[in-house]
């Protein structure tokens, strides 16, 4: 059997640190992607190769991506990107500019299609979110359900996560909103367990860490490798804090 070699977009993310790490502490390569234009290039370096993974700064062009994912070959890609309404609105100055058609829909489509050019094809791991549906109306989901139908329509192999919020005390940016929603949320589906009626609520909204979630991601991707044709596309949604196939 091959030996998995995860090709990380998003790495220096809440979720894409831990995913690094702990893939690092399974002793699987990892190449962790990090926009040249990081304002902390040197930062996550060092940090990334310092647990041993392979740092790629290659910049967001799709020449660039394609030649990067040709470069290291990897057997599975992460997109794990994505940006915030805040940051939007911050105007960071990045090469891309901060929206979701632009990050969210742009980046990982540009990502697919490099992904898609490899032979043999890595599996594609993309981190998308609760709610999203091809009903969706919020520029976020609907952003991401363009992304979930590209993805279905690459003959890629495909695992995509729809977790609902990831959050916890090791989050560098504060994210107060955040926070609130995900206190709010846990009191909701609590509640909605012990009435009785919401199981769905529950599975859809309670949180997890960035670790919970990266190393979840990591054992559905690598448990899923089995799979037959029949396998090419799975869809994981969150239960009492572990990812499990959606119903
Ligand atoms: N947080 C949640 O509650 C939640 C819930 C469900 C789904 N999701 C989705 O899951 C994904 C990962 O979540 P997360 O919380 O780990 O995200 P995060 O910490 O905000 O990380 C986002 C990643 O996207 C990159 N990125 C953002 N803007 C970029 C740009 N203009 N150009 C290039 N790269 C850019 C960031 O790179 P830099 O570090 O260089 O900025 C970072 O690596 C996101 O897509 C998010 O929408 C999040």
């Amino acid at each position: 059997m091959t030996t998995a070699r995860l090709f990380v977009a998003g790495a220096t993310g809440y979720t894409g640190r831990h995913l690094v790490e702990i893939a690092r502490a399974r002793d699987l390569e990892v190449v962790a992607h990090v926009r040249p234009d990081s304002a902390r290039l040197d930062h996550w370096r060092a940090r990334f190769e310092g647990m041993g993974a392979t740092v790629d700064a290659s910049p967001w062009t799709a020449e660039a991506i394609t030649a990067a994912l040709a470069t290291h070959g990897p057997t599975h890609v992460f997109g794990l990107l994505g940006t915030t309404r805040a940051r939007a609105g911050q105007g960071l100055g990045s090469a891309v500019p901060e929206t979701y058609e632009a990050v969210d829909y742009g980046l990982t489509a540009m990502l697919i299609d490099a992904a898609a050019l490899l032979t043999p094809q890595p599996r594609f791991v993309y981190l998308s979110a609760a709610g999203v549906s091809p009903h969706a109306r919020n520029a976020y989901l609907a952003a991401r359900a363009r992304v979930e139908a590209k993805l279905a329509a690459s003959g890629l192999t495909h695992v995509i996560a729809r977790p609902g919020l990831i959050t916890g005390d090791d989050r560098d940016e504060a994210r107060t909103g955040e926070r609130v929603g995900a206190v709010v949320m846990q009191g909701l589906s609590a509640l909605g367990k012990v009435a009785g009626f919401g199981r769905a609520l529950h599975r859809r909204y309670a949180t997890m860490t960035g670790a919970q979630l990266a190393a979840g991601l990591l054992t559905c991707t690598l448990r899923s490798d089995g799979d037959g044709p029949e396998g090419r596309g799975r869809v994981l949604t969150l239960e009492a804090g572990t990812l499990h196939d959606a119903a």
